[in-house]
């Protein structure tokens, strides 16, 4: 898939503020501060499509970019910054949750995990949860510039273990950083955008 063009649409706190057209969505998990809005600048070709957090935690919204006119990429808050009031990460896990919890038109949920941590708690329930509702989904290592190439198996080994890893589950690699895994990711949108248009 080639990105010609991406904009964004809306941001939205409720269900009545989300797009109403059927388009396909693709949608980004993750911790706060994982990388998920280079991710989607990366893959866009943008720098600034969506704005990169120097705090953690400001993505609050469930964000909207319309892509090649044709499907969605939805930017969701970051869980688990630890920095914000329990009222906040109340707030916030609400807004996932009701995205998540029942769109008909998600194609794919990519669950962001950092390359150099071990999964958190958040990240397994987030994890099981995509699998108990049956969304298609694909997990992304990020950030791997900032690990050597050993250290790099050795954390890919215990992600898969800390997340109970399926054996057909793979660990796709990125980093917005040098522009890896890019093709790999938009050749496997090509499969979910046709198959479900
Ligand atoms: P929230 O919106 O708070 O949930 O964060 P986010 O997941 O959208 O992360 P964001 O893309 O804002 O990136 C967080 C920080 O990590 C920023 O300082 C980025 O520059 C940095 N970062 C993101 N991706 C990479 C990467 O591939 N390599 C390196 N070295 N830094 C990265
Ligand atoms: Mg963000």
């Amino acid at each position: 898939m080639e990105i010609k063009q991406a904009e964004f649409v809306t941001s939205a706190v409720s269900s009545d503020q989300y797009p109403k057209d059927n388009r396909t969505e693709i949608a980004f998990v993750g911790r706060s501060n994982v990388g998920k809005s280079s991710l989607i600048n990366t893959l866009v070709n943008r720098r600034k499509l969506v704005k990169v957090s120097s705090t953690p935690g400001k993505t609050r919204l469930v964000n909207f970019f319309i892509v090649n006119n044709q499907f969605y990429f939805v930017d969701l808050p970051g869980y688990g910054y630890a920095k914000v009031s329990k009222f906040e990460k109340q707030s916030w896990g609400k807004v996932i949750e009701t995205y998540l919890s029942n769109r008909r038109q998600l194609g794919m949920i990519i669950l962001l995990v950092d390359c150099r941590h071990k999964p958190t708690q958040d990240d397994v329930i987030m994890y099981n949860w995509i699998r108990y509702y049956g969304y298609q989904y694909t997990i992304v290592a990020t950030k791997i510039d900032k690990l050597k190439k050993s250290e790099l198996v050795k954390n890919l080994k215990i992600i898969r273990e800390t997340l109970n890893l399926g054996k057909e589950d793979k660990i796709f690699t990125f980093s917005s950083l040098k522009k890896y895994g890019k093709e790999e990711l938009l050749d496997l949108f090509d499969q979910i955008v046709d198959c479900q248009n």
